[in-house]
């Protein structure tokens, strides 16, 4: 299997968690694009609370009928990619500028599950992805500066040398992280900086991690 059948793998297999009549939290980035088509192609009475414009555009052209968070108080489940889970299955997430949306979504939700190709998994968070942080951009170089203050090394995300904006016209700052960080701590260091809006941290929140694997998709589940 090559990681495009991995990932179209265990989106199926999340698709099939989805039931009629549940309200579902639709992640964002290209695993979660194909759990969207999964659940279109399954044709079930369900509500999308989609988690970028980019998803509730795919979500709209497939015909999911689509809530905003605001008319919804509790997601029966929630489908999202990730960019590293370890095995605590804590998450760095927001490669895909998405992160805010995502975690209000998730943490809406009854059950978060993430689905992921085997390319994710680390033993520690930040082995291979950036932490992406949201900033505001009055004043984000202060921001940044802040950040790199708190040990990790920021970087300013840029496409054909503009700076990204999030859909909440916010910057993402992606912060490499020294070797061994308390993961929790930085977490809560970083969301107290004046200017951050949140970070890619999603720790404890995954209850169920789906990984697409050469020889199947293997499921995790976060102990409790
Ligand atoms: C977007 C995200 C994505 O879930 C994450 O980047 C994984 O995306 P992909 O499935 O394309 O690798 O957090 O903000």
């Amino acid at each position: 299997m090559n990681v495009e059948e991995m990932r179209r793998a265990v989106a199926e297999r999340a698709a099939s968690l989805v039931d009629p009549g549940m309200t579902v939290g639709l992640g964002t980035g290209r695993t979660a694009a194909l759990v969207v088509r999964a659940i279109a192609a399954r044709t079930l009475a369900i509500t999308g609370v989609a988690t970028s414009e980019a998803t509730a555009k795919l979500a709209g052209e497939l015909g999911i009928p689509l809530a905003t968070l605001d008319t919804v108080r509790r997601l029966d489940l929630c489908i999202d990619g990730a960019d590293e889970f370890d095995p605590r299955l804590d998450l760095i997430k927001g490669l895909g500028g998405a992160l805010l949306r995502e975690k209000l979504v998730a943490q809406a939700a009854a059950r978060l599950v993430i689905i992921v190709d085997e390319e994710k998994r680390v033993t520690r968070l930040g082995e291979r992805s950036p932490l992406p942080v949201e900033v505001v951009p009055f004043g984000w170089t202060h921001t940044r500066d802040r950040l790199t203050a708190l040990g990790v090394i920021p970087s300013l995300r840029v496409r054909d040398n503009q700076p990204v904006l999030t859909d909440g016209g916010n910057l993402l700052l992606d912060c490499r992280l020294a070797l061994s960080i308390d993961a929790r701590l930085l977490g809560a260091e970083i969301k107290a900086l004046t200017g951050v809006v949140d970070h890619g941290l999603f720790l404890g929140m995954a209850d169920t991690v789906l990984v697409g694997t050469p020889s199947g998709v293997e499921e995790l589940r976060r102990d409790r």
